[in-house]
């Protein structure tokens, strides 16, 4: 069971690596040299002060003196240079390869299909990573800086070890009491005595950092309310709700409550840190002053000079000091873990969906045949079905209405239709082939939809109507002024660089809901799609404006093969073909008349 454990941890941590190798080849070489300099500093001046004390207490030779003390001042300045120089060199690395991992994560959600985006498990997954990262640089960040203090300890470890390792060979010369100082087993008790109490302030560590990552899974389930709450705030959608409805209360009292918890946590996690943080840093020193007393008899009985106290005393301290931060490094490498595995989790989700590579037919008349045969679907996680066996051949190149109440099916068939989700039964065929078969991207082309809940962006008009940053400027004027924004987009200053929303630009023009789904309609037009879809952007106007609008649309269009969807009938009276949706299947189908 532990062994299993242990491999286990060793995987992560060793895929942890890869991936930070990924992210930046360089970080991890400078991270060993950095490391590898830090920890060799110390060891320089222990070693040089144990020369120069013997040559003061011993031939007191000035010119080797000079020679000692030049030394340690140069060799002092180079280290310190050159660790300086990897530290400066480590932090910029670091940062970069934590950019790349950012790039990396929306790279993956971007080219993620779109049902995982709307999983709620990997939503979660997504905004644990983002927390664990921004509260305690849990994953990559942490593993970088554990993995250079386990590096530094090892070096600390060995080094100290090469340098002590005389003290312990017994000297065989002496006699009286003077040989118990130098035999072997009082070696062997020190040596004892060292371990013990090392793995103790080390249990003792352990255990206070376990409960401390407790207590920051309790301070991250916190904030998540906190931040929540005071984004909410913050974003002036909610704002005008908050006003009106006077949640002002709601919202400080979630506040202050999220205030009063943590800082109980915060308390319990200060009066733990003195319980187990202050024994352990009592044993630490008892210890350090044993060393002290150790290597004093040892001088007392003549095994070794002055000189060599304060390099063995040194050297055995930072023995001690070495293999604690070994252990606690690989301690906090295995609980940093959990971090790290939610990250490689998200990454090894798969692409998924099949894409074909048959290239869609071009056809000058725009006439495309879909069929809907016998199409069921359920969403991941759901019992229910969403469509239940559905079958509708559209008539492509007239126009489509799509009737049902709220929850029928009607955003969900057309979800299924442009492959933002596959069918669990049955088969949806463009031109008497299975859509899958086709190319993802070209088929995808065919459709220009906008969606109930379409989204502007705070960037400028003519980046929204593109859905890019390079656009074709007559081509974008010519789509708002089909909408009807032609009068709207002269009083703007800067015409159709106007930024939306002031966001990030003050300039920036507030427009109305009204004026959001014209733009949004706008971008449908001039994606230029021979299929156009209108999935109620105008549910929240009243049946009038809606019937208005997207008859108005439906002479914009021309030839283009348009499907309009609405919960009401009296919308899409001018379709030639009518299918009322009732929970997952089409009850009925005809033109409007027919259907009254
Ligand atoms: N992402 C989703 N996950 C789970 N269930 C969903 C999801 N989206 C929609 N549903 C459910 O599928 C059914 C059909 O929804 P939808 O197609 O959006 O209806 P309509 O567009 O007709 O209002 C509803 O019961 C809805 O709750
Ligand atoms: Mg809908």
């Amino acid at each position: 069971m532990r062994e299993s454990n242990l491999s286990k941890n060793a995987k992560t941590f060793k895929i942890g690596l890869k991936e930070i190798y990924k992210l930046n080849h360089w970080v991890l070489p400078v991270v060993i040299f950095d490391a590898l300099f830090k920890s060799i500093a110390p060891f320089i001046n222990i070693y040089m002060s144990s020369k120069i004390i013997d040559e003061l207490l011993g031939a007191k030779d000035i010119e080797r003196l000079v020679l000692l003390v030049s030394i340690t001042i140069g060799s002092n300045l180079i280290v310190h240079l050159i660790s300086t120089g990897f530290g400066h060199l480590k932090n910029m690395l670091v940062d970069i390869a934590l950019q790349n991992q950012r790039m990396k994560l929306n790279e993956k959600i971007i080219n993620m299909d779109y049902e995982y985006v709307e999983n709620p498990e990997i939503h979660n997954l997504r905004t644990k990573i983002w927390e664990a990262n921004n509260m305690n640089g849990g994953g990559i960040r942490a593993l970088i800086a554990y993995t250079w203090y386990l590096i530094k300890g090892l070096v600390t470890v060995i080094t100290s070890i090469v340098l002590v390792i005389d003290l312990f060979k017994v000297d065989t010369l002496s006699s009286g009491h003077v040989s118990f100082i130098n035999s072997a087993m009082f070696s062997y008790i020190f040596i004892a005595l060292i371990l013990v109490g090392t793995i103790l302030s080390l249990k003792l560590r352990t255990t206070g950092q376990k409960k401390d990552f407790k207590c920051f899974s309790k301070v991250m389930d916190i904030n998540r309310i906190f931040i929540f709450y005071a984004n909410q705030i913050y974003d002036y959608n909610s704002g005008k709700g908050i006003r009106l409805y006077n949640q002002k209360r709601i919202y400080n009292n979630e506040i202050d409550n999220t205030y009063k918890n943590s800082k109980k946590v915060f308390t319990n996690v200060g009066n733990m840190n003195a319980k187990y943080f202050g024994f352990e840093a009592f044993i630490t020193s008892f210890l350090g002053g044993m060393v002290y007393v150790f290597v004093g008899l040892k001088a007392l009985a003549g095994a070794i000079t002055i000189g060599d106290i304060v390099k063995y005393a040194g050297s055995i301290n930072q023995f001690m000091a070495g293999s604690r931060e070994v252990l606690s490094s690989i301690n906090s490498i295995i609980n940093n873990n959990q971090y790290l595995q939610l990250y490689i989790d998200f990454l090894n989700i798969k692409g998924g969906k099949y894409k074909g590579t048959l290239p869609v037919e071009k056809r000058d008349d725009d006439e495309y045949e879909i069929e809907f045969r016998n199409v069921s679907f359920k969403y991941p996680g759901t019992d229910i079905y969403a469509l239940k066996n559905v079958s509708i051949k559209l008539n492509i190149g007239e126009r489509l209405a799509i009737v049902g109440m709220n929850g029928s099916g009607k955003t969900t068939f057309i979800k299924l239709l442009c492959r933002l989700y596959d069918p669990n039964e049955g088969e949806i065929l463009l031109n008497g082939i299975n859509i899958k078969k086709y190319d993802y991207e070209e088929y995808t082309r065919l459709f220009s939809i906008v969606f109930q809940d379409f989204k502007l962006f705070s960037f400028s008009i003519g980046q929204n109507v593109a859905a890019s940053v390079d656009y074709d400027e007559n081509a974008v004027k010519d789509a708002l002024e089909k909408v009807g924004l032609k009068e709207r987009l002269d009083k703007m200053p800067e015409g159709i660089k106007t930024p939306l929303y002031k966001d990030f630009d003050e300039n920036g023009v507030e427009i109305s809901g009204g004026e959001a789904q014209k733009i949004a309609l706008a971008r449908s037009l001039y994606r230029d799609s021979p299929i156009i879809i209108l999935d109620e952007p105008t549910a929240a106007l009243d049946p009038i404006s809606e019937f208005d609008i997207y008859s108005k649309f439906n002479e914009i269009v021309g030839t283009k093969t348009a499907f309009y969807i609405s919960h009401r009938l009296s919308s899409c009276r001018f379709c030639d073909e009518i299918a009322v949706f009732n929970e997952g299947q089409i009850i009925q189908k005809g033109t409007h008349d027919e259907l009254l």
